[in-house]
């Protein structure tokens, strides 16, 4: 694998803030939606990604991105919760993207937490990202574990859409937002999967993140950090607030 300094599209951008690098998301996503006839994003859930969705909502209002056109797959969702929980992240996409946008509530695809066959919705999910051309922008964040979607560490590099049992430190993380007993699993996209997006934007703020951002950037790619396997793909931007970049040391 060509190492990061090595991989002319593997960019990464400091951000003075995390406001300053979620609006520089926004416009990369906003930009791909503007210019892509028919455009299919891949997108996140979490506390990192909710100002993205802030600046795009407020451009939407102000017409300057329309997602009447866009597809979208998010990345995951907890085995056993209905779309219909607020804790599910079918949910949190209701509510950040569906009704703060224009896109059609029926081209937000979720996969389906309360599938009788998981493994069959995790082969049908990815058939349907297939059906739709493949992802063309995916937006990921990073847990401070280095997991990307709910690939946890030891999730080898060829994972396609599976059921994944949530880490401690995961479950501890989300527990604010979780039911009470929590889930233990999700269904994620795979790496694999992820490696298919034709180009990925990751988005890290906070010193939290450091650790895992310097893994990921300028650790050997290993299942150890999960994101570290986004250094092999053609076409990645990492945006980063200062915190997120402290650990950084090639400049
Ligand atoms: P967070 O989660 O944005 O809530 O920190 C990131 C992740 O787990 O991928």
């Amino acid at each position: 694998m060509t190492p990061p300094h090595e991989n002319p599209g593997l960019r990464v951008w400091v951000a003075d803030d995390a406001a300053a690098a979620a609006a520089h998301v926004a416009d990369v996503v906003a930009r791909f939606v503007n210019e892509t006839e028919r455009p299919v994003l891949g997108l996140a859930t979490g506390r990192t990604p909710l100002a993205v969705y802030a600046k795009l909502a407020e451009r939407r209002a102000a017409s300057a991105v329309s997602f009447q056109n866009a597809v979208s797959f998010n990345l995951d969702e907890y085995v056993g919760l209905d779309a219909r929980s607020p804790h599910s992240f079918a949910a949190y996409m209701r509510r950040h993207f569906v009704d703060a946008t224009d896109v059609f509530s029926g081209n937000v695809h979720v996969p389906n937490g309360r599938a009788q066959d998981l493994a069959g919705e995790a082969r049908a999910y990815e058939a349907r990202i297939k059906a739709a051309g493949g992802i063309g922008l995916q937006l990921l964040s990073i847990g401070a574990n280095g997991h990307i979607g709910f690939n946890e560490p030891g999730t080898p590099f060829d994972a396609r859409t599976h059921v994944a049992t949530l880490a401690p430190e995961t479950l501890h993380a989300n527990r604010g937002d979780l039911p009470d007993p929590p889930p233990r699993q999700a269904l994620t996209m795979g790496i694999a999967t992820i490696l298919e997006a034709r180009a990925i934007v990751l988005l890290a703020t906070g010193a939290a993140k450091a650790e895992a951002v310097r893994a990921c950037l300028e650790g050997e790619p290993d299942v150890a950090c999960p994101a570290s396997a986004l250094q092999g793909h053609p076409d990645v931007l990492v945006v980063l607030d200062r915190g997120a970049a402290s650990l950084l040391t090639r400049g």
